[in-house]
């Protein structure tokens, strides 16, 4: 029998990781099954424990559970414990082991597949919820010159400034943010809102020279996408962030790395 896994989220129909692992097993020529886990808002531990019981091996995690999935892991990664949150699980000898592979999915879409190295660069985060939170410590492993957060209740973007205590990183309101970034990132939940600007972002962060990153994806640009791009800016969406975090996940279950541009290529084309 395959060897199971599942992405756990409420709601979960409209999930694509299961097409994502399919495709890397078929790849790499793992036997594995993957499939959706519609979970009770209530009950999380309670699936994941009937699932491990029926002999699963690993599983994904999304909104709403993954603060859920920190809580109930045994062990964690480091960048789990950064992120405050887990989207991957693995069961492993009795004991569930959480990590968090969003944050190094983002960076490696940034610098590996749109080909912009982050070392060296002004980065702007707008955002300071969780998925915010998720990427900071990969992008500050990256040596960025300065990571701004930016975001709304500016309280939140001052905590993670505590929480992460890094000579590059700073917190501004977004009515305060001048000159424009080498990169701008979209970790709002508001780019999918119809109004423009999405966030009240001023339009002199972006210039002809900047790349602009929108951790949400379809198959239009986002408003965010559009924004930057009437200022000049290169634009990418937030699907190589989800195959990319997908084939982390892939690989600390099964130690292999699938290859990840011909499944972004033809997710691409099911947009
Ligand atoms: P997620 O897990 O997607 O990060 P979250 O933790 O609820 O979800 O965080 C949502 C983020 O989007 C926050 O940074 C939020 O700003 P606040 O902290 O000020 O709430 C931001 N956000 C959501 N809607 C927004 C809007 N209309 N304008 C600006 N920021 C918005």
């Amino acid at each position: 029998m395959s060897d199971r896994y599942v992405v756990i989220g409420n709601p979960i129909a409209h999930s694509k990781s299961p097409q994502i692992h399919a495709r890397f097993a078929q790849q790499t020529g793992e036997d594995i099954a993957y499939e959706r886990l519609l979970a009770p808002v209530d009950g999380f531990d309670a699936a994941v424990r009937e699932f491990i019981a029926a002999g699963g091996r690993g599983a994904n995690v999304t909104v709403p559970f993954k603060l859920d999935a920190f809580a109930l892991a045994d062990e964690r990664s480091a960048r789990a414990d950064a992120a405050g949150a887990v989207n991957t699980l693995k069961f492993d000898g009795g004991r569930i082991i959480g990590d968090n592979t969003d944050g190094v999915g983002l960076v490696r879409d940034i610098v590996a597949n749109a080909g912009v190295p982050v070392a060296g660069k002004r980065v702007l985060l707008l955002g300071a919820g969780g998925a915010a939170r998720g990427v900071v410590l990969p992008l500050l492993a990256e040596s960025p010159a300065e990571l701004t957060i930016a975001n709304r209740t500016v309280a939140k973007a001052d905590e993670l400034l505590a929480q992460f205590g890094h000579p590059a990183l700073r917190a501004s309101r977004f009515e305060h943010l001048s000159g424009a970034f080498d990169i701008v990132i979209n970790a709002t939940s508001a780019s999918l809102s119809a109004e423009l600007p999405p966030v009240p972002v001023p339009a002199s962060v972006f210039s002809s020279a900047s790349f602009a990153y929108d951790m949400m994806y379809g198959a239009q640009p986002t408003v965010f996408m559009q924004l930057a791009a009437m200022h000049g800016a290169a634009v990418r969406n937030g699907l190589g962030m989800l195959v990319e975090q997908a084939a982390e996940s892939f690989f600390i279950w099964r130690g292999v790395r699938p290859d990840t541009a011909a499944v972004y290529q033809w997710l691409r084309s099911q947009l």
